[in-house]
């Protein structure tokens, strides 16, 4: 059974109470749920995690290394723009990742624009919501 990480970065459990217009409605323990049942009869173990802090999610990196992760998904919220430290955790791993974001990064403020953790990805996907994060597991599960 292949085993999926999914990390959320800054903000995320916020989805439902930020910025409604941007992000939706749906909070976010309903989107872990929509994405977990997307793939409940498939072979396939997805875990959620979730960090406001910068250091928590290189250590979720490091763990999906030790754990033998086949494939993460990672939004990192803001660090996407400026975390050096994610990229290079990304890169360490050397685990197939996707970066997913809920909005259209490219079509917002000029500094969404940039991520310095997409260099390290096989893909990003923006402005599809919550499908972003089913679509990026479908990704790595054809890998
Ligand atoms: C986001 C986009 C980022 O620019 C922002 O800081 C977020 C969420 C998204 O999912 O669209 O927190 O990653």
């Amino acid at each position: 059974m292949k085993k999926i990480l999914i990390i959320n970065g800054p903000n995320l459990n916020f989805l439902g109470i930020r910025e409604k217009g941007i992000y939706g409605n749906d909070d976010y323990n309903s989107v872990c749920k929509y994405i977990k049942e997307k793939f409940e009869n498939e072979d396939v173990k997805i875990e959620i995690l979730q960090s406001n802090s910068e250091g928590k999610i290189i250590d979720f990196l490091q763990s999906a290394y030790f754990n033998k992760v086949d494939g993460i998904v990672i939004n990192p919220g803001a660090y996407t723009h400026y975390s050096y430290a994610i990229l290079d955790a990304i890169k360490s791993v050397s685990i197939p990742t996707v970066e997913v974001h809920l909005s259209n990064i490219h079509e917002r403020e000029e500094f969404r624009k940039i991520s310095v953790t997409a260099p390290a990805c096989i893909d990003q996907i923006y402005g599809k919501g919550k499908e972003g994060y089913v679509e990026a597991v479908e990704i790595l599960l054809k890998r």
